[in-house]
């Protein structure tokens, strides 16, 4: 047979084989037999050089054509075939941009600063403001203007994060009611979230850091009817409105009458449970007077719930330590 029509027969046998192709290991193992640099279109051009002269014009322009045609197929197989065939290559940079890319981790806020946003929108469509104080404190805002005397156990230096003299980390946000009231006449309708510093010993329940948000309305006329209303208001927009409060008798230095919210939770075992929220009260005379606010005039409330308390009934989550020990497992379920 003449080299002429080997490459012919090379031609039809190559192209056959390729249209039954439809992996991209088939297509590259087809791609090195016929195109590659040992393959045999290779091999068929290496055969011109022992064909005589006047024959070499023809089958060099047969063996062109063979070449540009099975490259042209090649492509069109690879084209058919999709992102399966991307793997076969054609030129020498092994890159696949068809492959999925590694997707960076979107991040977002965590479950403590939603919770946050979430009470202040609740808040702020009962008409209350947010505001915030230092988390560094001297002791006339954390304790003196609370009406919390020098004797008080709070005061004890084994319950509080005393900096240097007169400086300490707040260890409530009660702090911020003072601040608001030094600084504006009222009616005030405030709320405060932030967070608050305690030495207690780390459990499933505690932190030496946790967030309060503490509520102050000051006007005429403000009853103890006012707190149960939007303290009741309040949770049943945050936990749903199935769910049942009730006021404890209770005592805090501020406010008198004071008293303990809790929550009625339903569990899945069907028992029923009541988990306390926070304190709560009617601002004491001596709070208003140590701001200049006239006591005979004014009235108000004022409580202080613990947030992390209210992430935990409301995920269900058991143990505060989840809350801050930064697993973004944990974390970027909420
Ligand atoms: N500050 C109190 C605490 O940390 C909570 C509290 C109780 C705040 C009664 C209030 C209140 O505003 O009226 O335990």
């Amino acid at each position: 047979m003449s080299l002429l029509d080997d490459i012919q027969a090379l031609r039809t046998a190559a192209t056959e084989a390729l249209g039954g192709i439809n992996t991209a290991d088939a297509l590259e193992a087809w791609r090195i037999k016929y195109l590659g640099a040992k393959g045999m279109v290779k091999s068929t051009m290496q055969r011109l050089r022992e064909a005589p002269r006047e024959e070499k014009p023809a089958l060099g322009q047969a063996a062109n054509q063979l070449k540009i045609a099975l490259t042209e197929a090649f492509e069109a197989q690879k084209d058919k075939l999709g992102a399966a065939g991307a793997k076969a290559k054609t030129s020498s940079v092994k890159l696949d941009v068809t492959l999925p890319g590694n997707r960076p981790r979107i991040g977002h806020s965590h479950i403590i600063s939603q919770t946050v946003s979430e009470i202040c929108e609740i808040c702020a469509r009962m008409g209350f403001e947010v505001a915030y104080g230092p988390e560094v404190e001297d002791e006339h805002h954390n304790f003196i203007a609370l009406n919390i005397p020098d004797h008080h156990p709070a005061r004890d230096p084994l319950d509080n994060f005393y900096l240097y003299p007169g400086a300490m980390l707040r260890s409530q946000t009660s702090t911020v009611q003072i601040r608001v009231m030094e600084n504006t006449q009222p009616p005030v309708r405030i709320i405060a979230p932030g967070r608050v510093y305690r030495p207690d010993t780390v459990d499933a329940t505690h932190s030496f850091m946790f967030h309060q948000v503490e509520g102050l309305y000051v006007d005429e006329g403000v009853t103890m009817s006012d707190l149960k209303t939007t303290l009741d208001q309040f949770c049943k927009a945050y936990f749903g409105p199935e769910v049942a409060t009730r006021f404890r008798p209770s005592f805090f230095p501020f406010t008198e009458p004071s008293a303990e919210i809790d929550v009625l939770f339903h569990y899945d075992d069907g028992s029923t449970r009541w988990i306390e929220l926070g304190g709560c009260g009617m601002v004491d005379p001596n709070v208003l007077r140590s701001v200049n606010y006239d006591p005979e005039k004014y009235t108000g409330f004022a409580f202080g719930l613990g947030i992390e308390r209210m992430v935990m009934r409301r995920h269900n989550i058991p143990d505060i330590r989840y809350l801050f020990e930064s697993d973004v497992r944990f974390l970027h379920q909420f």
